[in-house]
């Protein structure tokens, strides 16, 4: 029987990574839709549910994507509220990378090391990646703020994270080099999750810091997010700081998304969010 991947994402054009993973990882075949929504998603999941028969709904699964966290956790409660009994299929929730790429590199930052007492600041940390990474850094026992240039959204998203982890975050306004650089005061771990291409620190906002332990940049479009981190770094170390750059962990990111496909198809009734694709990545990491 083949295996379907059923791709919903809130942008208007589904995720082409996210296809191509999902191949990777093991589906058959996938139906990829964009501008999916909470409103409109009820037909699609029935689709799903109703067509194969108990021992045969493990080779149908969801995939949720898309760039708006809100939108597409709106659809993973949608998709969720249609299942009943023993009419439901597996789902997993990876908006723009956000549970995969965040269980790497907290998975390389935790990996032989606590870090629980330490104080972590996730630079442009208002989207969907670094929400994820806020949430798994504090869920190590870390205190984490969380960097954004307007302190109404970085707000949103530290609330969106206390609504739906119950994790409180520290929300700092923080649109310059300069007020980036005073944000990592004091800080032992600093994680840059911003947009694709932007740079949000000097090395030499970093270099000389006495408390900085641990470096990530997630951003893999030069120029880097963090000036200094080596893309392919993965544990090295630089100014007494050990360094992470996104292909450093982003190759445990791929592995771990092909992975969690692969889950899907085991049975029908498995959830992957982020504390479960946090436990693969554990498992995976090293
Ligand atoms: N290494 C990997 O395996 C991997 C996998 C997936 C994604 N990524 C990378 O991870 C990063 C985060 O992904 P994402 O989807 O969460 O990012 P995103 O939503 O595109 O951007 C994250 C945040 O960056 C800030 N930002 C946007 N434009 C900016 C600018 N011009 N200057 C300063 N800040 C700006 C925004 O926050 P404010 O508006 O609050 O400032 C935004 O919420 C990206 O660089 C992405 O390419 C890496």
């Amino acid at each position: 029987m083949k295996k379907l991947l059923y791709q919903f994402d809130t942008d208007a054009l589904a995720s082409v990574f996210d296809n191509v993973v999902g191949y990777d990882g093991g589906a058959d075949h996938i139906s990829a839709y964009g501008g999916v929504n909470a409103r409109n998603v009820g037909g699609l999941v029935e689709g799903a549910i109703f067509t194969r028969g108990l021992k045969d709904k493990k080779n149908t699964a969801i995939f949720i994507g898309g760039g708006n966290m809100l939108e597409g956790e709106a659809v993973l409660a949608a998709v969720r509220s249609k299942f009943f009994a023993k009419f439901r299929v597996s789902v997993m929730f990876d908006c723009n990378g956000s549970n995969t790429t965040a269980a790497a590199a907290v998975a390389w930052l935790a990996q032989g090391r606590a870090l629980a007492g330490k104080r972590a600041v996730v630079l442009g940390g208002s989207g969907p990646v670094g929400q994820r990474a806020a949430v798994l850094l504090a869920r190590e026992g870390a205190a984490v703020a969380i960097t954004g240039r307007k302190r109404d959204v970085v707000q949103a998203a530290c609330d969106s994270i206390h609504g739906r982890f119950g994790i409180v975050t520290e929300p700092i306004e923080a649109p310059t080099h300069t007020e980036r650089g005073a944000a990592i005061a004091g800080a032992h771990i600093v994680l840059a999750t911003g947009a694709a291409g932007v740079t949000l620190l000097d090395e030499k906002q970093w270099r000389d810091s006495p408390t900085l332990e641990l470096i990530a940049d997630a951003n893999a479009s030069p120029p880097a997010g963090i000036e200094g981190v080596g893309q392919s770094d993965r544990g090295v170390s630089k100014h007494g700081k050990i360094l992470f750059g996104s292909l450093g962990f982003g190759a445990l990111k791929l592995a771990l998304h092909r992975a969690c496909i692969a889950r899907l198809f085991e049975q029908n009734d498995l959830l992957l969010d982020a504390e479960e694709i946090y436990a693969i990545a554990k498992t995976m990491v090293g």
